[in-house]
């Protein structure tokens, strides 16, 4: 039998439960979002609905994948970086699951997770990851046993800045799928800041030029499309930069902003002129998903690491270089 590993995601909005053995086929992998009616995301909302949410999201995973919860060889939730309130959330309840079953808890960070699921479901071996989701923007690789942030956001995440943008020009959430369609149709490049510093990217000074120019009568046509060819543009240069110094040859996507077909084409673009190759995982496993961690937690469990529920506590800021990375 190959072992099995139960994952729980809840950093922030999505609550997910997946299942994966040990060579990464993906038997379940359910999810549950907050949708706030206005304005943005409140912690203890969306921790009271993740706690609400969980347990029939196990249940269902189960189902899905048609195992006993007492099949299952390792359980494992995101214990950072995250709200803390949601964090805490799926925590209590991955504890409660693994002293019930009597198996062993594996705390795992989100960010290494998204990079770990995909290694583990498309051909790339040691690819330098361009993390973007609403609240994180980062380009991370693999150095001297650790995942190291290459850069990052200075300010808001990609998606954020995508959200709140939309959310101010009368949008549902989540904006960022919305202003891609909106750009296909834009054909003017209007002139928005480009912010890279060093490594580093910043989107609040795009996000304000974008809202000024929408109050002058720009299209949301136009500024979709200008928004997403600055945006991505900054982030193509920084991830290509991390791969010359790196000198690696895989880029890889993560995070729901992966799932933008022009960042795709745009990074895809870079690869191709550089003869590196670009991978993108399946659209539910680029979002915030439980499959990602249960495939950590289980890569984790395989390469010696052990947890008392005492080293289980959340952690809200957990970088992604303080994870020891013995798994690989
Ligand atoms: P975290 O930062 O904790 O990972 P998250 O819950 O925002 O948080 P994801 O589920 O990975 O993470 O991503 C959601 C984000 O992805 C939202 O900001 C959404 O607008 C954006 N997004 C989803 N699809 C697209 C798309 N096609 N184009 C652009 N942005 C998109
Ligand atoms: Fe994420």
């Amino acid at each position: 039998m190959p072992l099995l590993a139960l994952g729980i995601e809840g950093t922030a909005h999505t609550v997910g439960v997946g299942i994966v053995d040990e060579t990464c086929r993906v038997l379940a992998n359910v999810y549950d979002m907050v949708k706030p009616e206005k304005g943005g995301i409140h912690p203890r909302e969306a921790a009271n609905h993740h706690a609400e949410a969980v347990v029939p999201l196990i249940r269902k995973a189960a189902d899905l994948a048609a195992i006993d919860l007492g099949d299952l060889d390792v359980v494992a939730f995101s214990q950072g970086p995250g709200l803390g309130p949601c964090l805490r959330t799926v925590a209590t309840a991955a504890r409660a699951l693994a002293l019930t079953l009597h198996r062993p808890i594996i705390g795992v960070n989100h960010c290494v997770a998204h990079l770990e699921i995909g290694r583990g479901v498309t051909a790339a071996k040691d690819p330098v990851l361009l993390y973007v989701s609403g609240g994180n923007t980062q380009v991370i690789a693999f150095a001297r046993g650790r995942y190291r942030v290459f850069g990052e956001t200075l300010d808001i995440g990609i998606g954020n800045m995508l959200d709140k943008f939309a959310r101010e020009c009368g949008l549902p959430f989540p904006g960022g799928p919305i202003l891609e369609k909106f750009a296909r149709d834009g054909n003017r490049l209007l002139t928005l800041p480009y912010s890279v510093k060093g490594m580093d990217v910043a989107f609040s000074g795009m996000l304000t030029a974008a809202l000024a120019l929408r109050k002058q009568g720009a299209s949301m046509e136009d500024l979709a499309f200008s928004i997403q060819e600055v945006a991505f543009a900054m982030l193509t240069e920084v991830t290509e930069r991390a791969m010359a110094h790196l000198d690696n040859g895989e880029v890889l996507l993560g995070g729901g902003v992966a799932r933008n077909k022009r960042l795709q084409e745009m990074v895809g673009r870079m690869a191709l002129d550089r003869g590196a190759a670009m991978f993108v995982p399946p659209g539910d496993l680029c979002i915030d998903n439980g499959a990602m961690i249960a495939w950590t937690g289980l890569q984790m469990y395989r390469g010696g690491v052990r947890m008392a529920v005492a080293d289980t506590i959340v952690n809200q800021r957990y970088r992604t270089d303080e994870v020891a990375v013995t798994w690989r």
